[in-house]
């Protein structure tokens, strides 16, 4: 394994690179980090682009790649896709497929982002089809920005925040994903993606939510199996204090039922109100008694999803997390555009 070997792959599920290659990933970002740091130029893609088509909303991976490409020397370009000819029904008559879209695609640019979820899907799973087709058609690399299933951007991101925050100390730390209740009613792939990197890296990984909020059991599975070849372990709970007993590290999330495309937003929401003590408040950070640094990938539900003392306290790592953004995209944009530090 080198870095070489990433060049012209794609990111598209956490289980896309393996330790390894994740390892490689964080060595780069800790150099390019340096270098932005030092103010030592790294026009990695120089001439280069990166395409990004946003089906979805976004603050921080945006701009965060945007930045990137800015200082590594290459250019981003902000796609809407409604201003573009694409469907994804993918009939006759419906608009441009997929597979053109690609193909023309790649004729310009030298990656392709994309960020697709929410409300833009119709049924879960529909994103990382759509993602898959894009990687079939385009011979460069398909960088997932947050799909129905994963954000494997954002969970590099968090594993390299935390070595970085424990001194590169995070086998057998505990890490609790907590359900959260929030009006805002919220995908999977960020408390799915925490989780998988987690288990890669031999944390003690417990999901807790409500009866309800199970998550993808696909994905559960893949983390226990994770979990078992690190020396970690995975397990769920039901039970938010006793889950949140012993943890080093904290993200609080609002994620929706299993059956919210079926039963639609407003139901879902209907069903979270059962749950609103699901919180990380001020009260359960103190009484934790271990540290329970605040991870969370914004944006946060300030008063909702954690109380704002948390969010502001020295106990809250947000911002640094967020500003990692930044850092580790230019090692995913670097490496699979096959750029040179
Ligand atoms: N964490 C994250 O993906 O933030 P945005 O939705 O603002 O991009």
């Amino acid at each position: 394994m080198s870095w070489f070997d990433l060049a012209g792959r794609d990111l598209i599920s956490e289980l896309d690179w393996t330790r390894e290659e994740y390892d490689i990933a964080m060595k780069v970002t800790d150099q390019l980090k340096g270098a932005y740091y030092s103010r030592i130029p790294h026009p990695t893609l120089e001439y280069k682009t990166f395409a990004m088509l946003f089906f979805a909303g976004s603050t921080r991976t945006r701009m965060s790649f945007e930045t990137a490409m800015t200082q590594l020397g290459g250019h981003a370009q902000f796609i809407d896709p409604q201003t573009t000819r694409l469907s994804l029904e993918d009939k006759p008559g419906a608009g441009e497929t997929v597979k053109d879209t690609a193909e023309a695609m790649e004729r310009y640019c030298d990656g392709v982002g994309i960020r697709l979820l929410d409300d833009k899907i119709r049924y879960y799973g529909e994103a990382d089809e759509v993602m898959q087709k894009f990687a079939k058609h385009c011979r460069v690399p398909i960088i997932n920005m947050a799909s129905d299933i994963n954000h494997p951007c954002q969970s590099l991101t968090d594993i390299y925040t935390m070595h970085e925050k424990l001194d590169g100390d995070v086998k057998r730390k505990k890490i609790v994903i907590m359900w959260a209740w929030s009006p805002w009613i919220r995908g999977w792939c960020s408390v799915q993606g925490t989780a998988l990197i987690s288990s890669l890296y031999g944390m003690n990984v417990v999901v807790a939510n409500p009866p309800e909020y199970d998550l993808d059991p696909r994905v559960m599975q893949d983390c226990r199996d994770l979990a078992s070849a690190s020396g970690g372990s995975f397990e769920v709970s039901h039970d938010l204090d006793s889950a949140l007993d012993g943890a080093t590290v904290v993200f609080p999330r609002n994620w929706f039922t299993k059956d919210r495309y079926e039963i639609g937003k407003e139901k879902a929401a209907e069903i979270a109100k059962k749950y609103v003590s699901w919180k990380y408040s001020t009260e359960r950070q103190k009484k934790l008694g271990d540290p329970g640094y605040l991870l969370q990938c914004m944006p946060v539900d300030r008063g909702n999803e954690a109380d704002a003392e948390v969010c502001d306290n020295k106990l809250s790592w947000i911002l640094d997390q967020a500003e990692n953004r930044l850092h580790t995209q230019k090692a995913i944009l670097t490496l699979t555009m096959g750029g040179r530090l």
